[in-house]
């Protein structure tokens, strides 16, 4: 049937192709035995080390900015980096010293900026590279970091190397997976396999100018480059340095596991049989050609050498350059990663349970093993991360509820490792709803007027809520360029700052500020003896006071006791407390609380101090 049976052709001239591969092959199983070893003789003194050298990413939150949404300056409806700048302070009234802006690069918006045409610009619509130089040098005058969002899989359609690409014009000929199609017995030419893209259907697409397919992970309008093309790793590697010589901090990379395929472009994927699902779409398929091939890891730990050799750290300043890589899968495929180089690969492991789209109810004993997952595969000497929240995904409080909005606020910083939190979710932010004709995702329009709300991204894209004047303070436009949620009259970061009661932009605050102490910045966590709706654990350092969180995720008031281990003490100090608790008297922030008896109603949390 398959008369093409030969290996893709290179058009790169130093293409990692046939016999070039064998060394890199080496390279690989030989760092891989030096990490190993590395591992095995650095993990005792890093366990011995106390207090721990912790790095600026490790000690403070990282707050994801839409910059569309976000705050817009020149009123049309559309956030940008101006609005930013003008924003900065409040990163430093909520103690925040880390930012990842998404992207802001010029793009045809078809994708929202995921699909640049050039890495090394900005769009218009968000401002110029003065606008973000500018950013950067304000936002490090605070203390504040910032790490930009390296789209590096794929780029748009309307990318000029794309273009030349598509004409064979050099250096570019190589820089996207081009493959000629399959030819059948009955002279039909067909795409090279069976892979299939993230939005489903064929992954391949047919240019008629180059007459061969180009691979797509994604949508048609974003074909996916070629890393196994040298000139293309360069130029990519370029843009780091470009972005590291303005100052940046370091970056986030969008979409790490589809960044490369196989370089067998014919072989097909076989079917994962898994129920509910055809064969168009790709959990039909065992993705092992097409996501997280091991050859990543060549050019992610090309990228960790760039950003350390501008890592120019001495014993009183920290510059290191941060890396987290953006996946979805489970800790055995994605803490693969930090053996690459990068310093985290995002652990979206509460997004995906803590999620009723997928499962019914995530009770607090299946919180706290997700949780303790985490902590039980991380390799030696790694650091954890947590994320509620994102702009691909519902946000927390509409997944759960508005009733256990502060809830997962003190879960989330309290917890052993870095937290992102998404604008928004520290003054508890909620989805929008989104009429069809509003909707402005094309994942969303692409589904249709039936159902778009299964997919669309919108809801939890609405413009940040400020505060109660019109449009929020968002934008001076008559109609910012997604509808505001209706609360914001009274959601809103003025009016619960304002407040005289306790406001959940309060308490995240608070908690940002506690988070400091050493027990909660790098202290174990160990959990008591959760039920299913009450989640607790302690977190202790040597020589400082322990802190015990208590949460309860249950949809019930129930009285607890808690002074059994393994917390072994009678009494403690309310130090935090979601609003409810406080507001309605039932906890008085810095007084002592009994811990044979504590009542909790239903998304009430405290997180009390222990004195040794
Ligand atoms: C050729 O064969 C393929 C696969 O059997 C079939 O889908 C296609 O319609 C055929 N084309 C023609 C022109 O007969
Ligand atoms: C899926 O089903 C096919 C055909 O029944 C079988 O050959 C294959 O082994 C199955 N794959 C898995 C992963 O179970
Ligand atoms: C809300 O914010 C906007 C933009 O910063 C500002 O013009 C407006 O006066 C503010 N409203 C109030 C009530 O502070
Ligand atoms: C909030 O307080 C600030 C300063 O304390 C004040 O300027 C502003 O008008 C207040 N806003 C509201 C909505 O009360
Ligand atoms: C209360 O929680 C239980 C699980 O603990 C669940 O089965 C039940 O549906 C919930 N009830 C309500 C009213 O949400």
């Amino acid at each position: 049937m398959d008369k093409t049976s030969e290996k893709p052709k290179s058009f790169c001239t130093r293409l990692c192709q046939g016999k070039l591969c064998i060394p890199l092959i080496a390279v690989t199983v030989l760092a891989g035995i030096a990490v190993a070893l590395t591992t095995v003789l650095t993990s005792s003194s890093v366990r011995e080390r106390f207090p721990p050298d912790l790095k600026w990413w490790q000690k403070s939150i990282v707050y994801q900015i839409y910059p569309r949404s976000f705050q817009d300056s020149d009123g049309d409806g559309v956030g940008d980096l101006p609005g930013i700048i003008s924003r900065l302070d409040y990163f430093t009234y909520l103690n925040v010293k880390a930012l990842w802006i998404s992207p802001f690069y010029p793009s045809p918006m078809r994708d929202f900026g995921y699909d640049t045409t050039s890495h090394v610009e900005v769009d218009p619509l968000f401002g110029n590279l003065f606008d973000f130089d500018n950013l950067l040098r304000e936002a490090h005058k605070r203390d504040i970091r910032v790490i930009i969002d390296f789209v590096a899989g794929y780029t748009s359609s309307d990318h000029p190397w794309f273009k030349k690409s598509e004409q064979r014009i050099e250096p570019y000929a190589g820089y996207y997976v081009w493959a000629a199609g399959k030819t059948l017995d009955n002279g039909t030419t067909v795409p090279p396999s069976n892979w299939i893209s993230s939005f489903g259907y064929s992954a391949w697409t047919w240019s008629k100018t180059r007459q061969e397919y180009f691979y797509h992970s994604f949508t048609p309008s974003q074909p996916q480059v070629n890393y196994r093309c040298t000139e293309l790793r360069e130029e990519m590697k370029n843009i780091i340095r470009f972005w590291l010589e303005r100052g940046v901090d370091g970056m986030r990379v969008d979409a790490i596991a589809y960044m490369m395929v196989s370089d067998q472009y014919y072989e097909d994927q076989k079917p994962s049989n898994k129920s509910g699902t055809q064969w168009w779409q790709l959990a039909y398929w065992i993705p092992s050609l097409t996501q997280n091939v091991p050859d990543i890891g060549l050019v992610v730990k090309e990228w960790g050498e760039v950003l350390d050799s501008y890592d120019d750290s001495d014993s009183d300043t920290d510059h290191s350059k941060f890396m987290v890589v953006e996946l979805y899968d489970p800790p055995k495929i994605r803490n693969r990663y930090y053996a690459y180089g990068a310093d985290m690969p995002f652990n979206f492991d509460l997004i995906v349970t803590m999620n009723p789209v997928y499962h019914t109810y995530c009770d607090a004993i299946c919180i706290r093993d997700v949780i303790q997952e985490e902590y039980d595969t991380l390799p030696d000497g790694k650091w954890a991360n947590f994320v509620l929240s994102n702009h691909d995904n519902k946000r927390a409080s509409s997944r759960l509820g508005s009733l256990y909005t502060d809830a997962l606020i003190v879960l989330l910083l309290t917890l052993r490792g870095t937290p992102t939190t998404y604008y928004g979710e520290e003054i508890g932010m909620e989805d929008i709803v989104v009429s069809f004709a509003e909707t402005r995702d094309p994942w969303g329009i692409n589904y249709g007027p039936d159902h778009y709300q299964e997919v669309s991204r919108d809801p939890a894209r609405s413009p940040m809520q400020w505060n109660s004047s019109s449009n929020a303070g968002f934008t001076e436009a008559t109609k910012p360029w997604l509808p505001l949620h209706p609360n914001f009259r009274t959601i809103n970061v003025e009016t619960e700052k304002n407040s005289t009661e306790m406001a959940t932009i309060k308490l995240y605050r608070d908690l940002a500020i506690l988070r400091e102490e050493p027990s909660l910045q790098y202290g174990l966590l160990t959990f008591g003896d959760v039920t299913p709706s009450i989640l607790f654990y302690l977190r202790s350092a040597q020589d400082n006071p322990d802190y015990l969180v208590i949460i309860n995720f249950g949809n019930m008031t129930l009285t607890h006791d808690f002074s059994g281990p393994p917390v072994s003490k009678a009494q403690g100090r309310v130090k935090v407390a979601t609003s409810a608790a406080v507001n309605e008297k039932r906890f008085y922030l810095n007084s002592a609380v009994t811990l044979s008896s504590v009542t909790l109603n239903p998304g009430d949390g405290l997180v009390i101090e222990l004195q040794h």
